[in-house]
């Protein structure tokens, strides 16, 4: 098993590019079960999350081959079989988008139910109600979601929540579905935005993007696509706040700024220098950060995919912070790991309350999602002395090579085997 040492302390300066986006690439390698026609994905990160999606979809008959470095060639065709299994499924939620394709495309499939996961319980009923809406017939047994329909219909449905995956999910569905589908309250993230603009070169009918009622006039087939997936906002945000929390000075390209908007306009706030051009960061520091409230929202709320990291940032702030989540019901796992480190963190039901420390100070830590796991990364990097950060295979789900780019950043971070 991997471990990181970092030796914190180094201010994080210069220039790395984004990757693509992970979670851009996961649903858009499920819209590839759309087509018989080849789909074609550039600038998909190599992460385990998306060689896990790869292997469902081998599972499910259809092959996948890495071309050049970052070019994800998908086959299309008949899926073979219609069953995604628990083995895979627990392994990654997002897999369940497979769900609402394998229905649209072979009016039937097997896909585990995901089970909770590590920041809540998660769960899918509106992934479910929105293919019941299209006509799909849905039964759980053994553990599996079971879903029949010759052909979906067109249908209006209102989402209770803003789910990201649950939209995509059922968007994709209603892309082959006979006559129109209304969604309503479905989710404006970019990485659904994404989805739309590939769905549409495939040749399907959705107007309303970037708005949370989207029409989609279902078609019969769709054919290929060649995207470039655009770059990963998350990562993006993470090391900036690298560059913020260790009083440096950096740049990340290949990443859209309106993407990451809640999020400077917080860093902003807190005394940071932050600048932008069309497709590029920037974050100085030249003075102390100041403490601030934040509240995770939808988009274009502040992410609740970057709580974990401005929670790191805002323990070395002047002052005191609030810090609220109200995506999900248990994503502070980070903050014992982050108290060990020496931060000043309590926690009051939803809200972690934090009063900044002059300086924390290394200790061994323990990874435990994606985004906590992140965000340890960060503070280690600020800490005096050598922190481990063990468990970096949560890092490896959805962070290209990060210790290599904190390293070109200048950051002390090396990886080792245990
Ligand atoms: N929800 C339900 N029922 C559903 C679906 C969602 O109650 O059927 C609830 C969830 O439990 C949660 C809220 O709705 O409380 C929002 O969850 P959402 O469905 O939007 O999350 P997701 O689509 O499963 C994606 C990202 C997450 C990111 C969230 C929120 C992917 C693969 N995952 O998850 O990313 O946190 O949207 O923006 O796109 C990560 O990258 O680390 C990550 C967790």
């Amino acid at each position: 098993m991997d471990r990181f040492a970092i030796r914190g302390g180094v201010p994080l300066c210069g220039e790395v590019a984004a990757s693509g986006s992970k979670n851009s690439s996961l649903a858009l390698i499920a819209a590839s079960l759309l087509t018989d026609q080849p789909f074609e994905l550039s600038n998909v990160p190599r992460v385990r999350d998306v060689d896990t999606f790869v292997r469902i979809l081998e599972t499910l008959g259809l092959a996948a081959q890495w071309k050049t470095g970052d070019r994800l060639a998908l086959a299309g065709g008949m899926p073979a079989s219609h069953e995604a299994p628990y083995d895979l499924v627990r392994t990654m939620r997002a897999s369940f988008m497979v769900l609402g394709p394998l229905v649209a495309r072979c009016g039937r499939a097997r896909v585990s139910l995901p089970g909770g996961c590590a920041i809540g319980a998660r769960p899918v009923d509106q992934h479910l109600r929105g293919l019941e809406a299209l006509g799909a017939k849905v039964r759980l047994s053994g553990g599996y979601v079971e879903a029949q329909a010759e052909r979906l219909r067109g249908t209006r449905f209102e989402f209770d929540m803003r789910t990201v995956n649950g939209t995509q999910n059922v968007l994709m569905a209603a892309c082959l579905a006979e006559g129109t589908t209304l969604l309503e309250n479905a989710a404006v993230e970019p990485e659904v935005g994404e989805l739309i603009d590939v769905l549409t070169g495939m040749g399907a009918r959705i107007s309303g993007r970037d708005t949370d009622r989207l029409e989609i006039q279902g078609v019969p087939e769709l054919s290929s696509v060649d995207h470039r997936v655009a770059g990963d906002r998350i990562e993006a945000g993470t090391l900036l706040i690298g560059a913020a929390i260790t009083g440096g000075d950096a740049t990340v390209t290949g990443v859209r700024p309106a993407d990451l908007d809640a999020v400077l306009s917080k860093l902003r706030e807190t005394g940071l220098e932050v600048t932008a051009t069309d497709d590029s960061i920037r974050v100085r520091r030249s003075g102390p950060v100041t403490g601030t409230h934040v509240a995770t929202a939808p988009f274009p709320g502040f992410p609740t995919d970057m709580q974990a990291q401005m929670m790191a940032l805002l323990c070395t702030a002047q002052g005191g912070s609030m810090l609220s989540e109200t995506i999900f019901e248990n994503r502070f796992m980070h903050v014992s790991e982050l108290r060990r480190l020496g931060a000043d963190i309590t926690v009051d039901g939803r809200t972690a309350f934090i009063q900044g420390v002059s300086e924390l100070t290394g200790a061994p830590v323990m990874a435990t999602d994606l985004r906590a796991s992140a965000s340890l990364v960060l503070a280690g990097l600020a800490a005096r002395g050598e922190t481990h950060i063990n468990r970096v295979y949560h890092i490896d789900r959805g962070y290209e090579r990060l210790e290599e780019k904190l390293q070109a950043l200048g950051g002390r971070i090396r990886r080792e085997k245990v």
